[in-house]
């Protein structure tokens, strides 16, 4: 093509230019179009850095305009209403329909296959019951905090300002405060825009962003100043979260503008690192001193922490320091593999961290194994978007919910999939002012705010169906799978769930013996490898 390419140009040009000087001379208004063209292809011809364009001139950018507009040509002709990922056409739907209060029903029935391997439902009763949507709430706060707080069975998971913008914060903390939910706001500190007045839980990272010493460590003096502000009900300490398990950060110096500076508490002109691991606790025994260091700072308001499951043995370490020491986390936040990020190595969101059923349902089942569950509260994320999807974790082993993305949707996302770029085109996950502009807070705060309503009120509608009328009393029976085609199993078959104190008896239960044996309350280290370096 290259060299067709080229004798095409001359052809044309030498063509043109005889036309214009022979036949008529407004031919050579022609080359106000035909030379940028030439000149392109040229370019192309000339150029080292693309194959498709040096073989392929002029004709090849098709490819690049049709790959940039690959998502959107996706979404809007091709995906129908069960594919799209990570959230599927329909999960979108009903967060827009809810946000914006609009017709939510489904016409004709459902456009699922109830035969297919995988389809779950849960099991309603002859007998339904009404329920009030107001009563769904679960009081977090164990036995050693003094200040618990009364949650929603559905918050906003923890986005920091920073990968959302301005906008984005104020809009999902006023919607917080106008349906009364908490708000988490990731490990990127308190801001301004998250001073709306709807309920924080704060988040306290490696990085220690709000709370950091100038060398990177945690700051009890600003932690117990900040903590104590009314707005902050919750403390959250992030181990870490399943898009990308163990993974650190960097903020580059020239991404540290005067104000994230300020609310981050790092130094203008400098890269700052937030790495993997934490720097005031490398034990299960030193994390539970920290959770009660942090609770006693701030006054005894609920402290817990956030992690994704990876190997079993080290959370059954932690179970076994909350014996040691008798401190007791208030709630625990299972993040699961599937979970969003702005941005995240490609292999760490794949192939990295239990995805959240078999996670939640291990935490779930040490916490009851080391007669622990009933001082703690569960807190599970991972694409919860519906009404079946938080009655679903209730069922299986939590207490309550967080979702990110469906929040992000409430305030318009529409999974353009652009996060890591900073070109989200509506202004949710970028911090390009133009973009920003685009979100307009006070339309968007009621929105979410609805999402929260209708969602609150489909899971109230659903369990009233099934005969319950609190939550705490969802059980695994009451969810059923398809797992064979003439097979059905409740998650109690599918999964080994433990009954209070098993893992506290001499004989344990043989799926859990091995990590339980390995584990100590005094090292995430296996117990043969401590041994042999003892
Ligand atoms: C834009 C974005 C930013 C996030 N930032 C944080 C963060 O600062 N800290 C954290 O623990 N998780 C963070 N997460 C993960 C979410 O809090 C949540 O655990 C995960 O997305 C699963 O929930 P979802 O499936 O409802 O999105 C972030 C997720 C997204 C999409």
């Amino acid at each position: 093509m290259r060299t067709l390419f080229i004798v095409i140009s001359i052809v044309v040009v030498v063509v043109l230019s005889l036309g214009g000087l022979f036949l008529n001379s407004k031919i050579f208004l022609s080359f106000i179009v035909i030379i940028p063209i030439l000149a392109l292809g040229l370019w192309d011809c000339f150029q080292t850095k693309h194959a498709v364009l040096r073989n392929f001139p002029i004709v090849g950018h098709a490819r690049y305009i049709l790959e940039l507009i690959r998502p959107e040509i996706n979404q809007y002709f091709i995906e129908s209403n069960t594919d799209g990922v990570p959230f599927s056409r329909e999960q979108r739907t009903i967060v827009y329909q809810r946000a914006k209060k609009v017709l939510d029903t489904l016409p004709f029935g459902t456009q699922k296959d109830v035969y297919e391997i995988g389809y779950e439902w849960l099991n309603h009763s002859l007998k339904p019951v009404e329920v009030d949507m107001k009563d769904l709430r679960v009081t977090i706060g164990g036995p050693q905090c003094k200040i618990p707080y009364s949650a929603s069975i559905l918050n906003i998971s923890a986005m920091s300002f920073g990968a959302l913008s301005a906008n984005a914060v104020m809009a999902l903390n006023e919607g917080a405060k106008m349906g009364n939910y908490a708000h988490n706001t990731g490990e990127g500190g308190i801001s301004s825009y998250h001073k709306m007045g709807g309920d924080l839980i704060w988040q306290i990272g490696t990085g220690y962003f709000g709370c950091r010493t100038e060398d990177g460590c945690f700051c009890p003096k600003q932690f117990e100043e900040k903590s104590k502000m009314d707005q902050v009900k919750m403390i959250e300490i992030k181990i870490s979260q399943g898009a990308k398990p163990g993974h650190g950060g960097i903020l580059p110096a020239a991404k540290i503008t005067p104000e994230i500076a300020e609310i981050r508490s790092v130094p203008l002109g400098k890269d700052v690192n937030s790495p993997p691991a934490h720097k005031e606790f490398s034990t299960p025994i030193g994390l539970m001193e920290f959770v009660k260091k942090l609770r006693d700072l701030s006054g005894g308001k609920p402290v817990g922490f956030k992690l994704c499951i990876g190997k079993r043995r080290e959370f059954l370490a932690i179970c076994k320091a909350i014996h040691k020491t008798g401190i007791y986390p208030d709630f625990i936040s299972v993040d699961g593999g599937e979970g969003g990020t702005g941005a995240a190595p490609l292999e760490f969101s794949n192939h990295l961290g239990t995805p959240l059923t078999p996670g939640l349902i291990f935490v779930h089942n040490a916490l009851v194994g080391f007669s622990l569950r009933d001082k703690i509260k569960v807190i599970s994320s991972g694409k919860i978007a519906s009404g079946f999807g938080i009655i679903k974790q209730l069922c299986i082993g939590a207490d309550l919910c967080y979702s990110a993305r469906a929040m992000m949707m409430a305030i318009g996302c529409i999974q353009a999939l652009r996060c890591n770029s900073n070109h989200c085109p509506v202004g949710v996950t970028t911090q390009d002012p133009e973009l920003v502009a685009g979100l307009v807070v006070s339309d968007k705060k009621q929105r979410v705010a609805n999402y929260h309503h209708e969602t609150i009120e489909s899971v109230a509608e659903m369990i009233g169906a099934m005969g319950i009328s609190r939550t705490e009393d969802l059980r695994h029976w009451h969810i059923t799978r398809r797992v064979g085609p003439n097979e059905l199993k409740h998650y109690g078959e599918i999964y080994h769930y433990l009954n209070d104190g098993d893992l506290l008896k001499e004989q344990l239960p043989a799926d859990y013996a091995r990590a339980c044996k390995a584990a100590v309350a005094e090292s995430f280290d296996h117990i043969e490898d401590i041994s042999t370096r003892l």
